[in-house]
């Protein structure tokens, strides 16, 4: 049986994704951020299919000592249950500011969740993929191709700006694939990034401001459901040959920004191994 991890299972497109790839039989570990979501979602999927193979870890994945953390543990899951193989690791985990928030480390609370948590736990999980031939996903955006990263200022400390903060950290998860994809190719692990289109999900309306809070409840009755988005999930995970693609939208492979090139890559990757105290290779 094949095995899974997605973060951010809880709700929108994790949990979709989580309840379609469980009745594909594959074997799911969700990451949630509280014990108390993680329960209520191990309920509604099972509610659907008593059969689910589902087990879920709750981490606050901004933190990156919750991160090292809950990676021990799925390390240890995946060797005693999982003959120390991961098939596929979806980053999906993420969230919406309204202003300059930062995590333990002092780092912008959108970069450390979107981008810098799938980073290090991509790390950690590695040998499992590479012994499975995995797939790594991330979940971007096509906001991503409405921005440049900022190398100056890639927290955006001076004259945040929220909106700029998430297309960056989107724009970096492609960077991250690209660079996953020139470094490990030949290893037979393989990045993606799945473009899901507008979703109707609540993300606009965690921790945000009245304002964002207002904008999102608006704009979110234009999305499609989060089932929508889940399919191209299912869709990298069930190919016998995998796509040469980067960037899926609706299961199809799409054209992402002019700024995802290997140099850029390699520069988000070096600056993301520092801000982690990690090294990849
Ligand atoms: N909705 C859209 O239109 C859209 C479009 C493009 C891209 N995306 C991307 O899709 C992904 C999923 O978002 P969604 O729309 O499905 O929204 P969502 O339902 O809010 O899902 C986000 C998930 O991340 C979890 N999360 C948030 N903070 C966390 C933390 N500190 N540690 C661990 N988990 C945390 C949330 O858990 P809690 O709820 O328990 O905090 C939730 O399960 C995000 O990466 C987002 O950027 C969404």
């Amino acid at each position: 049986m094949k095995t899974v991890v997605i973060t951010g299972v809880t709700s929108g497109i994790g949990l979709e994704t989580a309840r379609i790839l469980t009745k594909q039989g594959y074997a799911v570990i969700g990451i949630g951020h509280s014990a108390e979501n993680c329960n209520k979602a191990r309920e509604s999927i099972l509610s659907g299919n008593p059969d689910a193979i589902i087990v879920f870890f709750a981490a606050d994945l901004m933190q990156q000592r919750e991160v090292l953390r809950v990676s021990d543990e799925i390390k240890a899951y995946l060797d005693t249950e999982c003959g120390g193989e991961l098939y596929a690791l979806i980053n999906n985990a993420g969230c919406v500011r309204s202003w300059y928030m930062t995590t333990n480390e002092g780092y912008e609370q959108q970069f450390a969740l979107n981008h810098l948590a799938g980073f290090l736990l991509t790390h950690k999980l590695l040998p499992y993929l590479i012994k499975a031939n995995g797939l790594v996903i991330m979940t971007g955006s096509e906001s991503h191709k409405r921005t440049k990263v900022r190398w100056n200022d890639i927290m955006l400390s001076r004259g945040y700006n929220p909106l700029i903060a998430y297309k960056q950290s989107k724009l970096c998860n492609i960077l991250y694939a690209k660079g996953l994809n020139d470094r490990y190719a030949s290893s037979g692990v393989r990045a993606y990034v799945v473009d899901p289109g507008l979703v109707k999900t609540d993300i606009g309306n965690k921790n945000t401001g009245s304002l964002v809070n207002l904008v999102w409840t608006v704009r979110k009755r234009f999305g499609v459901p989060p089932s929508v988005p889940a399919e191209t999930y299912a869709f990298l995970c069930g190919q016998n040959k995998k796509p040469e693609g980067l960037y899926y939208y609706l299961c199809k492979e799409n054209k992402y920004s002019k700024e995802v090139t290997s140099d850029n890559a390699d520069r988000l990757f070096a600056l993301s191994e520092r801000l982690c105290g990690i090294n990849y290779l």
